[in-house]
């Protein structure tokens, strides 16, 4: 399962020109993301998009059937309230469904710019 999460993780996000021209319902190159496994599910959190800043996004791969790897099917999940890059998560073994967003930098869009606090952040997959 390592090996296929790093394979996805390189086919997705290696090659920052894999997803220009193609903008339905596909996150957009990014850096800097934290991604975790819930079941089925491999959450990637935030990132650091061409666009600049810390992305608020979430997006997900369901990896319970088979798809083309040229076309993954990425579902997009809500959005976080703040924009986030350079974390690190980890899955809660007490439920098996909070993931839990660690340390990085925060951006805030009202005031442009970064924050470095030592924020931990949850994430409840089952009500997102
Ligand atoms: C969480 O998943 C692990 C590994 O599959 C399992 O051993 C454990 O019992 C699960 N915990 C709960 C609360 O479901």
């Amino acid at each position: 399962m390592k090996s296929l999460y790093f394979i996805l993780f390189f086919i997705t996000f290696g090659s920052r020109y894999f997803f220009f021209g193609i903008c339905q319902n596909i996150p957009s190159p990014r850096r800097e993301q934290t991604s975790t496994l819930v079941g089925t599910r491999l959450y990637f959190f935030g990132g650091n998009t061409i666009i600049g800043g810390g992305s608020n996004e979430v997006w997900y791969l369901d990896l319970s059937s088979s798809f083309s790897i040229s076309k993954p099917p990425w579902h997009s999940d809500a959005a976080m309230p703040v924009g986030y890059n350079f974390g690190t998560s980890c899955l809660s073994p007490i439920d098996n469904s909070t993931v839990f967003l660690i340390g990085g930098r925060t951006w805030i869009t009202n005031t442009k710019s970064y924050s470095y606090t030592s924020s931990v952040y949850k994430f409840d997959s089952k009500t997102s």
